[in-house]
């Protein structure tokens, strides 16, 4: 299969489990094992860079990790239809309304919310976006100065849309901009390496990595002392007071949900290392605004083999998401 393709049926596995609710969204996984999910093949960069914008028709359920302008006409009334976007970490994703035909008094709608929803689970948590929930979502029927152009506040941003009427529908152009500091952060694959900065803000942020995987600590500046406390989660942790970084592991989208399995109070260089065997990990920096925090991470993804092999060499908590049968 050429990769467009795979990807494409990697992204289809992801909206039916979604919209299902049957299966979990992150069984999708297990089909992306080659790594290919979310990667764009090399001859549509070319022609994104050639400056040609990149167009095609969007399906009910649909997933976009590039720039464009995507088109939906209802073949047959539409009713539960979603597209999820994803961008480099860095990238905050644009929506712009080029065209709406949709009947708004008959019951259709078309929604933007910034962030992802799937299966009652938001990302960012409501912990650590800078808006009410309320105020993430944008209906096209609603809003009456009619703004144009959507910017979200982090690197995933999707639409909810329902068209009664075949033949009606919209044309959405989408796009990035470059966020300096990124805050919340989705990550599209499971590999990868970041430095999250928290510049004197009063504010939390979570980078989420929907594998299970190992991840590697390297550095930590909280404008505290330096020490190193990489310990269990008690209740107590790290007294949930001053700036803290913690690892969380679970199953759903949402931070807010899911298990503590470490507190990082103090800074630190060196590596801390931690296999975190749930489906979803998140680094979360807790942030007072007094100081710039800055933590230093790497994660792969968690290959079962590795862990007969390796035993319980360093700090791992993947019990907690896998218990011993
Ligand atoms: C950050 O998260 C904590 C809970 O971990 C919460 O109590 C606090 O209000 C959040 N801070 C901001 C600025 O949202």
């Amino acid at each position: 299969m050429a990769p467009a393709s795979r990807l494409q049926v990697h992204l289809i596995l992801i909206f039916m489990s979604a919209l299902n609710g049957e299966t979990r969204y992150l069984e999708v996984r297990e089909a992306a094992e080659d790594g290919e999910f979310l990667h764009i093949n090399p001859d549509l960069k070319r022609e994104l860079s050639g400056g040609q914008l990149y167009r095609r028709s969007l399906r009910c359920v649909d997933m976009l990790s590039i720039e464009g302008q995507f088109t939906f006409i209802a073949q047959q009334p539409a009713l539960h239809c979603a597209v999820f976007f994803i961008g480099d970490p860095e990238d905050l994703i644009t929506i712009e309304y080029d065209f709406v035909n949709i009947d708004c008094h008959g019951g259709d709608f078309l929604k933007v919310f910034d962030g992802w929803i799937l299966k009652g689970e938001k990302f960012p948590s409501s912990f650590d976006h800078p808006l009410a929930t309320s105020e993430r979502y944008t209906d096209f029927c609603e809003d009456v100065d009619r703004k144009r152009i959507y910017r979200s506040s982090q690197n995933v941003a999707m639409i909810f849309f329902r068209v009664h009427e075949p033949g009606n529908g919209f044309t959405i152009t989408v796009g990035k901009t470059t966020n300096l500091f990124p805050c919340n952060v989705i990550s599209q694959t499971p590999n990868g390496r970041f430095t999250m900065v928290i510049p004197h803000q009063h504010r939390n942020c979570s980078f989420s990595i929907i594998y299970p995987v190992v991840i590697k600590i390297s550095d930590v500046t909280l404008g505290h002392l330096s020490d190193l406390q990489l310990k269990k989660y008690t209740p107590i942790g790290c007294n949930g007071v001053g700036d803290f970084v913690e690892l969380l592991g679970g199953a759903g989208l949402d931070p807010s949900k899911m298990f503590p399995l470490a507190d990082l109070c103090y800074s630190f260089h060196g590596p801390a290392r931690m296999k975190i065997g749930c489906d979803n990990a998140v680094v979360r920096m807790v942030s007072s605004g007094k100081f710039i925090n800055r933590v230093t991470f790497e994660y792969n993804q968690l290959d079962r083999r590795d862990d007969l092999e390796e035993n319980e060499q360093g700090n791992s908590v993947e019990d907690v998401c896998f218990p011993k049968d």
